[in-house]
């Protein structure tokens, strides 16, 4: 029996939160750390409409004790953490940065010193600089490139790391680069490069799966994909049909090589529908074959509630301006299917469904549909503007309500037998939103940016150290 078992046979469940490199840690050019694509986005380009960086972020990269302490003192036993590629091989490829190295080294330690297992990301959005120049996730090449820094990774620290997983949401991330072009670099409605970087995406990962197993690295690894369950508006016309393409937009080319080991069997009849094409190469099919995950990992935020399309053109909605501004998020794919608004379904500020009993209905979805796959919500949580007290402390009841619900929703499917084994709330302390910048705070920390990043944990943070702490007593009394 390997260690990885210890992991799950030594507690109830993995009760923790997550976080991303970019998103937290700050120090973006420390101890030889090359420049991320990132990096030189928020420095130079007019579509940073916030106008704000991962500079300094949370500055977890000098406070990471203060912040696993935290965890620790909040009866989380788990922390989902991501490695920068630029800060350990600072130009894609080649040199180690030894710099990078420790520190994710030291971080580990003290996690496992605080007995928080580390749960590793090795790809969560920050490209080295240097491999977006060549073209990044539309580069094949990257996919090599990938792989050669996994196994930097694995080498490093996979004799402490036992849960893994490449790379965060791929479709998700296609789809801001190449649709709705927030992220960099940047491209507008392009659904041919919204399929090949998923195909390359999921190509690198495999590549790396086949090489943690190789390495005979005691643990497990898999992907991590946004829940995009779809569900459909009553009135949508050939039903049946709307469905398969929706999913197939949205899950399909990462549930199926993640979990099957394939690519999903309409993909011909997708590329027609789509109009696109796949750069592939011989031997892709056996790489797919052996990059299957061990288990899923799914950030669940919300559902694609979509119809049939009615009239217009390719369109993306997307809200990166919050409460100034009233878009909702959305999409119009001209002669396919569309977004539709459910009234019933509450709004976050930023225009995203909030609607917690998805939880259930995806992880259902998911057990019956792909024979039962072992899953971890590696995130779930709410985006709000909030306003601390004088003490600075933030009573997020809204935040609260909403978690409870989630909680209750996977509770449930955990009991109608899926094979859920660990929750990840989104995020550990606040953070920078992407392009949303920092005030659409997620944490169950308050973080105070314009005060020495001083950290007070909010009442979701209490709320959640209860709850855990009772769901342990329950399942020990049983
Ligand atoms: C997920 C990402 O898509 O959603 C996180 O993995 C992200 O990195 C989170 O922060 C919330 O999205 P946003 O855009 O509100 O920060």
């Amino acid at each position: 029996m390997g260690k990885i078992d210890n992991v799950f046979s030594e507690r109830n469940f993995l009760w923790g939160s997550g976080t991303a490199a970019y998103q937290c840690e700050g120090g973006w050019d420390a101890d030889k750390k090359g420049t991320g694509e990132w990096d030189y986005f928020n420095h130079n380009s007019a579509l940073n409409v916030n106008s704000q960086d991962g500079d300094d972020a949370s500055d977890f990269f000098h406070r990471y004790k203060e912040d696993i302490d935290l965890m620790a003192e909040g009866n989380q036993n788990t922390y989902r953490f991501s490695i920068s590629w630029a800060r350990v091989v600072p130009n894609g490829t080649g040199e180690v940065n030894q710099g990078g190295i420790d520190y994710y080294n030291d971080m580990i330690n003290y996690c496992l010193e605080k007995n928080i297992e580390p749960n590793v990301t090795l790809f969560h959005y920050d490209l080295p600089l240097e491999l977006a120049k060549q073209g990044g996730w539309l580069n094949r090449n990257i996919t090599d490139a990938f792989n050669e820094y996994a196994q930097v990774c694995f080498e490093a620290f996979g004799d402490r790391v036992k849960l893994w997983s490449t790379i965060n949401e791929p479709r998700y991330y296609s789809y801001c680069t190449n649709m709705v072009g927030n992220y960099p670099p940047n491209r507008h409605q392009d659904v041919q490069s919204y399929f090949q970087y998923q195909y390359n995406l999921m190509l690198a990962s495999a590549k790396a799966i086949t090489s943690f197993r190789k390495m005979n690295i005691d643990g497990m690894i898999g992907i991590v994909h946004d829940n995009g369950n779809v569900e459909l508006d009553p009135d949508t016309e050939n039903k049946e049909e709307i469905f398969k393409i929706a999913d197939f937009f949205y899950n399909r080319m990462i549930l199926v090589p993640a979990l099957e080991g394939k690519l999903p069997d309409e993909l011909e009849e997708m590329k027609e529908k789509f109009k696109f094409m796949i750069f592939h190469e011989d031997g892709d099919k056996e790489l797919f074959e052996k990059g299957k995950g061990d288990y899923l990992g799914l950030n669940l935020y919300n559902r694609q509630y979509v119809k049939h399309w009615e009239s217009g053109e390719t369109e993306v909605f997307h809200n990166n301006k919050g409460a100034q501004s009233k878009s909702k998020e959305g999409i119009r794919l001209e002669g396919l299917f569309e977004s539709s608004f459910d009234k019933n379904v509450k709004r976050n500020q930023w225009g995203r469904e909030v609607n917690p009993r998805i939880m259930y209905t995806a992880l259902i979805e998911i057990k019956e549909r792909y024979s039962d796959p072992l899953i971890m919500i590696t995130e779930n949580g709410h985006g709000i503007y909030e306003t601390p007290d004088k003490d600075d402390y933030v009573i997020d009841n809204e935040r609260i309500e909403i978690f409870e619900q989630f909680l209750k929703y996977m509770l449930q499917a955990k009991e109608a037998g899926v094979n859920v084994k660990g929750y990840y709330h989104w995020s550990t302390m606040d953070l920078y939103s992407w392009i949303n910048g920092y005030e659409k705070r997620y944490g169950l920390v308050r973080v105070d940016f314009e005060n020495d990043f001083k950290r007070t944990p909010k009442k979701s943070y209490y709320w959640f150290k209860d709850y855990i702490e009772h769901y342990n007593e329950e399942i020990n009394n049983n």
